[in-house]
């Protein structure tokens, strides 16, 4: 019988006199479509220099902070008109800043930094305001069909609550009328803390961390701040700072950068004879995202990005995502480490590091250590004796003078990263990540900011055997060359560049096509296959066809190939003949994919075919 060939341009088959047998390859094919993804832009605003997002989805409303503007959107409709409030800096700062020599176009207006709840109606907003940081309220109105959307009149001043400049990196938090920073307090971005000062009345009272101590803090680049509950107490609440810094303990001569969490209890007032509007709670330590190396040495990636916190059920115990980066000139790459509060907590419990003088080293601390042992929020969980920080001994307060910096360093769980990028043609920059709902238990998917405008979206799977593997499912690109900031995921992910905001669906499931197969190897924890199509998975629907496998992305075991399933798997059947060599070939569409051949003899079952080095000879055997 003459050869039968695919005539499909994407396999090829050697030509062949004659068949003893025939012999059936069956290609189930995956393939990655260019994903045609409906984003919604933004790119109305005339100032630029996005760089502060704040959502509110129940309420329906986003709020995008610019250069000299604030604007209101609509999340369903973003590409619609907006409302956009008009808030410069003062004339005199600005002349100020520029006569400093600082440029009008980049430096010398209101950059707004900040953005933050503070109660139903009103938002804090704070911007640089030419150098010259300032902060009021903006009313927006509570569930009204046409939400106000008004700057008091009243300024106040954003000295540490904002920087001074448009590109210092800080952190700040609204919690409990009280706004918590991590910033720089002048012009030059020399004396940097962290303060919390008071929002209700009119003192503006403030404390910090020590004025150009290194040990306090040592030029930190502030990344992220969160407030999370210790015990049942509110009096135990803390709020936890992560940065990177200039390492103390790694010497005098070296520069190294390493990352860190530290932590300050809310009710921390400052001490009474001593460290007087100063944290008497403050301790840091370093969190560390390594990759171990077969010889002992261990891959570092010492400078974080980005930290997002994942809350759980459990308000004590959110778990902690961070992007690092390497900070060496030879070896670029990113990763992202998880941590647990437990992990957090344990480093906070031991010992403390020591330095008993300059021409010290930094050692593990092994004297007395004070009570109540420092650290400890004055509550009534471990002592009803000190009702208040200024109630501590002085042995308490000096001790805290002297002791920042606990020994034992944080590391993640697991003992490695989640997800590593090694000389990629991009860095990763900002991390959120959603909790989904999957037939197997829940994923945490990662959405991952680059600094090329990309969004990453990658999930890391625990096998049977405890290896992890890591997926990424999907790269989009959202904006042309650009840094992002992404909000934390709700029903959408935003993300706002210099260049505008993007709205993105968290799934983008139909792309997977109708096909079981396709749709099973695609891993995405948010799709499976419902019978007809990819949809997205909803752990109450109780369909029996319902098809999901994340954890091995199986269609084998998922979409089993009967006759009457030849319209939902891609089947191509290519004829071989003895002795001979056939060519099968495909391009998968999907990162994900990967390519099965199965041979089939005449009365046999199907068998995998075993591949060689470059995937997709097959010798054809039988006859
Ligand atoms: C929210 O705070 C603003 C500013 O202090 C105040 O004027 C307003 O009355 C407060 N609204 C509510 C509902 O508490
Ligand atoms: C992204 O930010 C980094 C600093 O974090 C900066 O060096 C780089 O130029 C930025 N890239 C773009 C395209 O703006
Ligand atoms: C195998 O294929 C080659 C062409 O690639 C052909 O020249 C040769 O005759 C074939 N051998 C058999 C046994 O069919």
């Amino acid at each position: 019988k003459p050869a039968q060939f695919d005539t499909d341009a994407s396999s090829r088959a050697v030509d062949v006199e004659c068949f003893c047998k025939v012999i059936i390859v069956i290609l189930t094919s995956v393939c990655w479509r260019s994903h045609d993804i409906k984003t919604v832009f933004w790119q109305g605003g005339v100032s630029g220099g996005y760089q502060v997002l704040l959502l509110d989805e129940d309420q329906g409303w986003l709020l995008v902070g610019g250069k000299d503007h604030i604007y209101l959107l609509s999340p369903d409709s973003l590409d619609l008109p907006t409302r956009t409030i008009y808030w410069p800096a003062a004339r005199e700062h600005v002349e100020h800043c520029r006569l400093a020599g600082k440029s009008l176009e980049t430096d010398c207006a209101n950059f707004v930094r900040l953005l933050q709840p503070f109660n139903k109606t009103h938002v804090y907003a704070c911007g640089t305001g030419a150098f010259h940081p300032q902060c009021t309220y903006l009313h927006l109105g509570h569930n009204t069909e046409e939400p106000s959307f008004m700057l008091s009149p009243l300024l106040e001043s954003g000295r540490g609550k904002c920087p001074f400049s448009p590109r210092e990196p800080f952190t700040a938090r609204l919690t409990d009328g009280e706004l918590y920073a991590g910033t720089s307090v002048d012009f030059m971005g020399a004396n940097a803390a962290i303060f919390r000062t008071s929002l209700w009345g009119s003192s503006q009272h403030y404390i910090r961390t020590e004025a150009y101590d290194q040990n306090w803090l040592n030029e930190p680049e502030f990344v992220g701040s969160f407030s999370i509950p210790d015990t049942h107490s509110p009096d135990d609440d803390k709020v936890y700072f992560f940065f990177k810094e200039r390492a103390v303990e790694a010497g005098q001569w070296d520069k190294r950068v390493y990352s860190r969490v530290a932590r300050v209890c809310k009710n921390d007032v400052g001490g009474k004879r001593s460290l007087i509007n100063r944290w008497t709670t403050f301790l840091k330590a370093r969190l560390v995202c390594s990759v171990p190396g077969p010889s002992g040495v261990d891959t570092q990636f010492d400078e974080l990005e980005d930290i997002f916190v994942l809350e759980t059920k459990d308000p004590q115990n959110p778990t902690i995502y961070g992007v690092f980066s390497t900070s060496s000139s030879i070896f670029r790459g990113s990763a992202v480490c998880v941590f647990s509060m437990a992990s957090i907590r344990a480093a906070f419990n031991g010992p403390f590091a020591h330095k008993e003088g300059p021409d010290y080293r930094w050692v593990e601390y092994k004297g007395r250590i004070p009570y109540p042992r420092p650290g400890t929020c004055p509550s009534e969980t471990y002592d009803a004796l000190h009702k208040s920080t200024k109630d501590f001994p002085d042995e308490v307060v000096s001790f805290m003078r002297q002791h920042q910096l606990m020994w034992e360093p944080v590391l993640p769980l697991g003992g490695r990263p989640v997800l590593t990028k090694t000389n990629a043609a991009y860095m990763l920059k900002r991390v959120v990540v959603d909790r989904v709902d999957a037939e197997e238990g829940p994923y945490d998917v990662l959405h991952l900011g680059t600094d090329d405008g990309k969004v990453v979206k990658a999930v890391s799977v625990v096998k049977d055997n405890w290896d992890t593997e890591e997926i990424i499912l999907e790269e989009l690109n959202v904006f042309q060359k650009s840094n992002e900031s992404l909000s934390p995921p709700q029903q959408q992910l935003y993300v706002s560049s210099e260049l505008g905001v993007a709205q993105l669906g968290l799934q983008r499931c139909e792309l997977y096509g109708t096909d079981c197969s396709e749709c099973c190897l695609a891993r995405d924890p948010y799709c499976s296959w419902d019978g007809q199509t990819c949809s997205r998975f909803f752990p109450t629907s109780k369909r029996r066809a319902r098809r999901q496998d994340v954890k091995y992305g199986d269609p084998w075991s998922q979409c089993p190939v009967t006759e009457d399933d030849s319209d939902s798997v891609e089947v191509k059947v290519v004829y071989g003949v003895e002795g001979n060599s056939s060519f099968l070939e495909c391009f998968p569409r999907s990162p994900r994919a990967e390519i099965r051949w199965t041979v089939q003899r005449t009365d046999s079952q199907q068998q995998p075919v075993s591949q060689t080095q470059d995937s997709r000879e097959v010798k054809m055997l039988a006859c």
